[in-house]
Order: structure tokens, then sequence, then C-alpha cells
């Protein structure tokens, strides 16, 4: 079960969304502020997330309406699988764009005499290859969820984490040797406090929310499948530290090579794609059978990380269907699976044939990220604090988190503490701040 939440959690959110967020937000002042969101915001609301759904061991918004029958809490489900829809659909975008990184890797495409801010900006606004990728990926998506998760995708991440890990390691060194390496780490590691602002707070309050798929009840769900022996607290901070982990270092391969590559680190959506084959070229420039493999491994588990992520977007939208709707599951998924393209096309063509419609000064992208990420998310986050830290029983989620006592967790008071004061003030007040 860690590893299938961490599997939601590992993703796109980490290796593209983290350091462009990071790029746009000023480095190591937004850093420090993302890991204390996480630490005070994300890690409670996970373990609140994973009380709902074994206490219930139901679909989200099916546990809500349990938890508090005939009261409008339920929106809490709601405001879950509608989030998940509208990431769902932007994020095959940006899993469509590693796809064909996927396959320009192994055609030796990305070569070192390209200019690859050029390659990126060319290939997202071509008016049909970004859409074609983003309906094959969400294809692969809907294959497995139609399937069932549990026996293949499950067993394969075990060894698919481990070695995206290995590999991300191997590019921090590469990156470390690479000319920007000391820009690249002051970036990093040197905060500029007069860079923060109430809208990089919010930004910060948001990726915590992207990248651990927390106010969406994925994360419920799966909790729901949990047996009653699992630790709760203990699952939530492996799932945290392994998120955490792998978007630091992420930071840590891109920033060097912004610098050395020349490309402002506020940047955008591209930072990543572009960043990315300059590390490859420069790191085994001189070796080119390992380059080429080393790369093509790469955007294959990153887009197996995607993958997994995918899934458990869609996963939630499918449920709610079957379930609440009472429609068969392969007729859940289609629909799913076609509503999320038809939005998914759009959003990829909001970057290039679309470009000159936007809404409210954002590409239909950017506006799609912008309001889960920044307005629905938080808001989600606040009734989950709300919801168990004050409208459940104490006891009840004492019992939850103690495993009816049979676990000792010294820190339940600290815990209840985070949920019902830290967290929701936090949020609330960073998100007024933010939005204004
Ligand atoms: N956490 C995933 C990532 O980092 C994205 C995601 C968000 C998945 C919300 C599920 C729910 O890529």
């Amino acid at each position: 079960m860690v590893l299938a939440a961490a599997g939601s959690a590992v993703g796109l959110g980490n290796i593209w969304r983290f350091p462009t967020e990071v790029g746009n937000n000023g480095g190591a002042a937004f850093i420090l502020i993302y890991l204390a969101c996480v630490i005070f915001v994300g890690a409670p609301v996970m373990v609140s997330e994973f009380v709902i759904g074994r206490r219930t061991h139901a679909n989200t918004i099916t546990a809500f309406r349990r938890l508090a029958p005939g009261t409008w809490w339920s929106i809490g489900g709601v405001e879950g699988v509608l989030v998940a829809f509208i990431i769902l659909s932007y994020y095959i975008v940006v899993s469509g764009w590693t796809l064909h990184y996927t396959v320009a890797s192994f055609a030796n495409q990305l070569t070192a005499d390209h200019d690859f801010q050029q390659y990126f900006g060319d290939f997202v606004s071509h008016a049909w290859w970004p859409v074609v990728y983003a309906l094959v990926f969400m294809l692969m998506t809907h294959v497995v969820v139609v399937r069932g998760v549990q026996g293949g995708i499950e067993r394969f991440s075990k060894v698919m984490m481990p070695m995206l890990l290995l590999i991300i390691g191997v590019l921090v060194v590469c990156s470390f040797s690479m000319s920007g390496f000391r820009e690249g780490l002051e970036f990093l590691l040197k905060p500029d406090f007069s860079k923060i602002t109430p809208s990089v707070l919010l930004s910060a309050v948001g990726q915590a929310f992207f990248s651990l798929s927390l106010a969406m009840g994925c994360l419920c769900t799966y909790a729901s499948y949990f047996g009653p022996d699992t630790n709760l607290v203990k699952t939530a901070f492996s799932v945290v530290t392994i998120d955490t982990v792998v978007a630091v270092l992420a930071g840590f391969i891109i920033f060097p090579a912004v610098f050395s590559v020349g490309v402002a680190p506020n940047e955008g959506a591209g930072l990543v794609f572009i960043t990315l084959p300059s590390v490859f070229n420069i790191a085994f420039g001189h070796v080119p059978l390992i380059g080429y493999l080393f790369s093509g491994l790469f955007y294959v588990l990153l887009l197996l990380a995607a993958l997994t992520s995918a899934i458990s977007l869609h996963e939630p939208v499918t449920a709610y269907l079957h379930e609440e709707w009472h429609m068969p599951r392969r007729t859940a998924a289609w629909c799913v699976t076609i509503a999320a393209s038809v939005l998914g096309v759009l959003c990829s063509l909001s970057m290039g044939p679309l470009a000159d419609y936007p809404i409210f000064g954002m590409s239909l992208f950017d506006f799609f990220d912008f309001i889960t990420a920044k307005v629905i998310m938080p808001l989600g986050g606040i009734l989950i604090c709300l919801f168990v830290g004050r409208r459940m029983d104490e006891e009840a989620v004492r019992a939850e988190v103690t495993n009816e006592g049979r676990l000792r967790i010294p820190i339940f008071r600290l815990y209840r503490f985070l949920i019902r004061w830290v967290a929701p003030l936090a949020i609330i007040a960073i998100f007024i701040r933010g939005l204004l």
C-alpha cells in the first residue's frame, strides 16, 4: 500500500511541476516554505485522509456520508472527484510531452546540435502532434484502469521506483559536473527571503497538495483498502519522505543545468523539457550509446511514474460514476476517458492554435493548473482538516490512528493540534492573502 500511495504521489508533480514552481518563485526560499508546508500541512492532511478512508472502507463520497450522514460534508468527496477530473485532463498533456520525449530519445533525436528551447516550443505549439501523444497516453491509462490496477502495475512499481531513484541519483552527479553548477546550487540553497510574497506562499501550499496527491479523495480511496494493522502515521511519513526526496533531487538535477544552458529559471512549463536533454548531452556526449540508452530509460521511467499518477486520478472519477451513478465500470471508465480527452485536447491546443483565446488572461492549460492547485485543492484541504479535526469524534480518530489502541503514537496530540489549528489557519490565511 505504501508503494501504491507513493506511486500516486511521485509523478510529474515532482519532476516537472516542482522545478517549474521553484524557478517561478525564486528558488531556495520557496523550497524552505515548501518543506514547511509539507511537514505542517501536507503530512497531517495525508494522515487525515487515511483516517477517513480506513474508518469507512468506502469511496470518498460515501465515506463522508457515512461519517456525517445527512450533512453537506459530502461536498468534500464531490470536490475531490472534480479536481481529479480537471487535473487528469491537463496531466495527460504533460504526460504526452513525456511520451514524445521518450520516443524522440530512442529515435536519437535529442542530440546536442538542437536548440532545445526552440525544439520544445515547436513541439507544444504544433497543431496535432502533442494532441496525438496526449491521446495515446490517455488510452494507456484507460487500459490499465479497465483491466484493474492490482496485479500488474503494483508489482511493477516495486521495480520502477527504486530504478527511478537510482537514475535520478546518477543525474544529480552528472548535473554537478556542469558549468552552471555553482549558480544552480546557490539558487537552490541560498534563500532570498525578500522574494516571499503571499502568492509564493500559495504556490507552495498548492504544490504540496498537488505533489502529495492530497485533497482529492485519491489517498482516501487507497486507504479504504488498508488492513487493520497498517500504521497510518508511518505510512504517511514514508510517502511524504519519498515524494519530497524525489522532488528536491529533481531540483538538484535541473537548476545546475538551467544555469549551464542559459535558460531563465522562470521559463515555465517547458523548463524540464528544455534543460534535461542538455544534461544528457553534456553528461554522455562522449559516449553516445550510453547517453542514448540512459536518456531513453529515464523518460520511460518518468512516463511510468506519470502513468501511476494518472491512474490514481482516473480511478476515483470512474469509481464515482460506477458506484453513485450505477454505470457499468467499463462504461464509466470510457466516459471519463472521453471527457478528459476532449478537455485535454483543448488544453494542449491552448498552447498552440488556440493561444489567441485566453481565459482570464491564461491559457486553458494554465487556468486548469491554477484553479486546481491554487483554489480547489487548498479549499479541499481546509475541509479535510475541519472534518477530521472538529467534526469527527476525537476517540474515533484516536482509535484509527493507533489501530484501536494497539499502537503507541506519541505524536497523536501534536497531530491533533496541527489538524485543528495550524494547518487550517495556515491554509486559510495563505489562501486569502494569496488570491488577493
Ligand atoms: N501527485 C501526482 C504527481 O506528483 C499528481 C496527482 C495529483 C495525482 C493529485 C493524484 C492526485 O504527479
